[in-house]
């Protein structure tokens, strides 16, 4: 059996289904990944100084600039047909599906239940406090960044996880549950290098979980994985969800 065909009959027999998904995910509504040789983020910045704290501290207008001009290229791309058939997924089986991605693709696909373990980059928190911080308040309180309404020497900042932060304990407990309780588990679309997320299939496999990876290159998961799909992901996820719930034929 080919391993679309298996995996989609997995995919139906699924009591409980974990997806996890990284940047390769949005690739296809043109969101620069992280590690492309040519265009991936860290190839034309440096991480340090742009998604960690000290470079925060260092020069907030600069990483505030960074990612006012990641929000509005997100805020104009468009969900791909891989978040579609996530969204789509859900009304299917159990889904836990539990991103890397800080955009709002899945959201805007239509994704009911999205577990962010590295935040969500259209959300600002205080630097100081992390308490959210309104759109409203930003519009009223231009700046690069705005200051904070919490805190004297806060300033507004992205609500995302850099460098050497804590992930949000509750969406990581929710996906470490959803390891643990799984019997199918998808990485679709991540390099697989940036823990604990990329510990999530091997959690899952302990437990006797299968485990799908979906992903254009080979990643240090790959000899783990039951199935490998070595396809576009806006390609493969349509594809296994037709082949796993075919179109009602028409009449
Ligand atoms: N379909 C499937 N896979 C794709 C596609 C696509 N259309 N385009 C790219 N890929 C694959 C790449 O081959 C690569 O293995 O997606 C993966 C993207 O890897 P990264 O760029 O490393 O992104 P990700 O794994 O999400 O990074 C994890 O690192 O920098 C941190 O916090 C950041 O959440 C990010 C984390």
């Amino acid at each position: 059996m080919d391993p679309l065909s298996e995996l989609a009959a997995r995919l139906r027999q699924a009591r409980h289904v974990l997806v996890l998904t990284g940047a390769g995910v949005s690739a296809e509504s043109g969101i620069a990944t992280f590690r492309d040789a040519q265009t991936g983020l860290w190839a034309r910045y440096r991480a340090e100084d742009l998604a960690t704290p000290e470079g925060f501290r260092r020069d907030p207008a600069l990483v505030w600039r960074w990612y006012q001009a990641r929000r509005a290229q997100i805020a104009a791309a468009a969900p791909n047909p891989a978040h579609h058939a996530l969204a789509a997924l859900a009304a299917q089986t159990r889904l836990s599906l539990v991103t890397q991605n800080v955009d709002d693709l899945h959201q805007r696909a239509g994704s009911p239940a999205v577990i962010c373990l590295h935040g969500a980059i259209m959300r600002s928190i205080c630097s100081v406090t992390r308490l959210p911080i309104s759109a409203q308040w930003l519009a009223a309180h231009p700046g690069e960044p705005p200051p904070s309404p919490h805190h004297a020497q806060g300033l507004a900042r992205p609500g995302v996880v850099w460098f050497g932060e804590n992930l949000p304990q509750e969406a990581l407990d929710l996906a470490e549950a959803a390891a643990r309780d799984c019997d199918l588990v998808l990485a679709v679309g991540t390099s697989a290098l940036v823990y604990p997320a990329a510990g999530l299939p091997e959690l899952a496999k302990r437990q006797g979980a299968c485990f799908a990876e979906i992903n254009l290159e080979a990643t240090p998961l790959t000899r783990r994985a039951d199935i490998v799909l070595r396809q576009p992901a806006g390609v493969a996820l349509p594809a296994l969800l037709a082949a796993a719930w075919p179109p009602e034929h028409a009449a």
